[in-house]
């Protein structure tokens, strides 16, 4: 296993790794690994031969008075757990690597980033399609993996590769949960006993929703009502959003049809937890 901070260093390593013959797979992570990245790293492990995972808390997503400063980070734990996944090369670069002192260009993906997380939290996913372009660029892998807990994330990096015709392609890989339901999430750490109880409001939201459309329910306004005062229900949660639309334009509907994403953003105390799960009629 390598830690590779500089990013000539680790273009080299690839570069090396392509003369093998070797296919590449790619985890971004922003760190404080759990079981959903390991699940993205043994999953990248099983369909390429060498496996390299970033870590790297991207400023530029962070809007003002969000978590930047406060997001977890323990690189000698990541890099234990990442190599006991199949990791081989973990890129960590600094901040004024990436973004050296007049660093002027962003990737934007439009329409998509304008809905749900993108809505609330204004410039976040420019600067994720920014930070994802760089390390693909620098990676060059055959397959990036992310995880489907960042439903619209995966959404915005899919139009992203397609319409830059970007030789990579995007795996999506299940939302890993711990065993009471809640996904698995850096942010996690953040909540107190008491909060993590209350923030098992998101997954049952979601199961409910599931069972109300396995049971016929094809009425969206309907839906979005019942999740909303379920989770109203509970006193230390406070919603963000709760949307249901299509995939992957993310459009509005009425009725449900073919697949749909029913995603919430909710506020635990101060945490703001995501979930997700896709209903299909
Ligand atoms: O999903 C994340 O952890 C981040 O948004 C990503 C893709 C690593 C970009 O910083």
């Amino acid at each position: 296993m390598q830690v590779i901070n500089r990013i000539d260093q680790m273009k080299d390593l690839i570069r090396d790794i392509r003369r093998q013959g070797k296919t590449v797979g790619f985890v971004p992570t922003m760190g404080y690994l759990h079981e959903g990245h390991l699940t993205l790293m043994r999953t990248a492990k099983r369909k390429t031969d060498f496996v390299a995972a970033s870590i790297f808390v991207n400023p530029l997503q962070f809007g003002v008075g969000e978590d930047y400063e406060d997001y977890p980070r323990d690189l000698s734990r990541d890099t234990e757990l990442a190599e006991g996944a199949g990791v081989e090369a973990i890129f960590a670069p600094a901040v004024r690597d990436m973004y050296p002192p007049g660093y002027a260009t962003f990737v934007e993906v439009e329409k998509l980033t304008g809905k749900l997380c993108g809505r609330s939290r204004p410039g976040h996913f420019r600067g994720v399609t920014t930070v994802v372009t760089k390390l693909l660029n620098i990676v060059e892998p055959d397959i990036a993996f992310f995880g489907q807990k960042d439903a619209q994330q995966v959404i915005v990096l899919q139009k992203m590769a397609q319409d830059l015709n970007m030789n990579v392609e995007i795996e999506v890989v299940p939302t890993v949960r711990e065993q009471d339901g809640l996904a698995m999430s850096s942010r996690n750490t953040y909540l107190a006993p008491a909060e993590r109880e209350a923030a098992l409001v998101l997954s049952r939201s979601l199961d409910m929703a599931a069972k109300l459309v396995d049971s016929g329910e094809r009425n969206i306004p309907f839906l979005k009502s019942e999740v909303t005062e379920f989770i109203t229900g509970e006193p230390l949660a406070k919603i963000d959003y709760v949307d249901i639309l299509s995939v992957p334009d993310l459009e509005e509907r009425e009725t449900l049809e073919g697949k749909a994403l029913l995603a919430l953003a909710v506020y635990i105390g101060k945490t703001r937890l995501i979930d997700n799960v896709i209903l299909t009629v």
